[in-house]
């Protein structure tokens, strides 16, 4: 019988979504099954509903938008709601027994901004709390960076429409790939002029290029933060590390003797 990963996810540019690729190649290589569950602002718990009994690896992840994951994803996960968190069949939470056979991986891509990799921290440990809460085991983190497109109109239109950076950024993502998605329909047309002028308008942070020449000699062009090739990120070197990331965990994890997954005590780390 075949393995199975569930890659449950969020992007609203394509960056995390490009690492889910990287992922899923690497399952499949392995002759793993994989399905992707990608949560968008259309979403809904529990209508769209996931079940985690039927898999052998469960990986969350989303982009962080305004220092957390994308509360779209939280929202999905049902953390707020009355009726949260029912993953499991018959379960309200995974039951320890059948969580504790499964291993958990979570992953972002962020911009880091000045601060670098400690930007990711923080959304990796709220992701965890999704997995606690289902009671399976966490053995991977994983996180590169990832351009950052629009952030300005994103920021904008948050403060013209008095909304939350995460809603703005739904809005404007969305705009760019279908202008006449649902989600504008309600929109009037203050509001929907506002938004045309937002994702026409590409500046980011991060995309003021600064050129300088190292002690070497060598000339050098990047942007001003702290992954100095933010824009062209996540690259092929990130992608390198997504895939020998999995690798390591499928391989560390699931070639066993009598086939059931090594003890989850020991935890792998992808961050850059
Ligand atoms: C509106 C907006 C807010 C963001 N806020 C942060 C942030 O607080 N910290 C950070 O490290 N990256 C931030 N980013 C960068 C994204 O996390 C990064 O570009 C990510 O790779 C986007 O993933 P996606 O393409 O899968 O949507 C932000 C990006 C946008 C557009």
């Amino acid at each position: 019988m075949k393995r199975k990963a569930l890659i449950i996810y969020s992007s609203l540019s394509g960056n995390t979504e490009t690492i889910v690729n990287a992922f899923a190649r690497t399952f499949e290589k392995y002759d793993w099954e994989v399905t992707l569950q990608k949560i968008t602002a259309r979403s809904k718990y529990p209508q769209d509903k996931i079940y985690f009994d039927d898999y052998d690896i469960v990986c969350m992840g989303a982009p962080i938008l305004a220092g957390l994951p994308y509360t779209k994803f939280s929202e999905f996960m049902g953390l707020y709601k009355p009726e949260s968190g029912r993953f499991f069949k018959g379960d309200q939470f995974g039951s320890p027994e059948a969580a504790a056979k499964k291993r958990g991986i979570l992953f972002t891509t962020y911009a880091g901004g000045i601060a670098g990799p400690q930007e990711c921290i923080a959304t990796l440990n709220v992701l965890k709390v999704y997995m606690d809460l289902q009671n399976i085991p966490t053995v991977g983190y994983f996180a590169c960076a990832g351009r950052e497109v629009r952030h300005t109109a994103v920021d904008g239109l948050a403060q013209a429409l008095g909304i939350l950076v995460d809603e703005a950024a739904t809005y404007v993502m969305t705009y760019v790939q279908d202008p006449d998605n649902a989600l504008f329909a309600d929109f009037d047309e203050k509001k929907l002029q506002l938004l045309k002028e937002a994702a026409a308008d590409e500046r980011h942070f991060g995309h003021d290029v600064m050129v300088y020449t190292t002690v070497d000699g060598v000339e050098m062009k990047g942007s001003t933060m702290w992954h100095y090739d933010l824009m062209n990120r996540p690259n092929e070197r990130d992608i390198t590390n997504a895939e020998n990331f999995i690798a390591n965990i499928v391989e560390d994890y699931f070639f066993t003797v009598d086939g059931e997954p090594r003890k989850a005590s020991g935890v792998y780390y992808s961050i850059s």
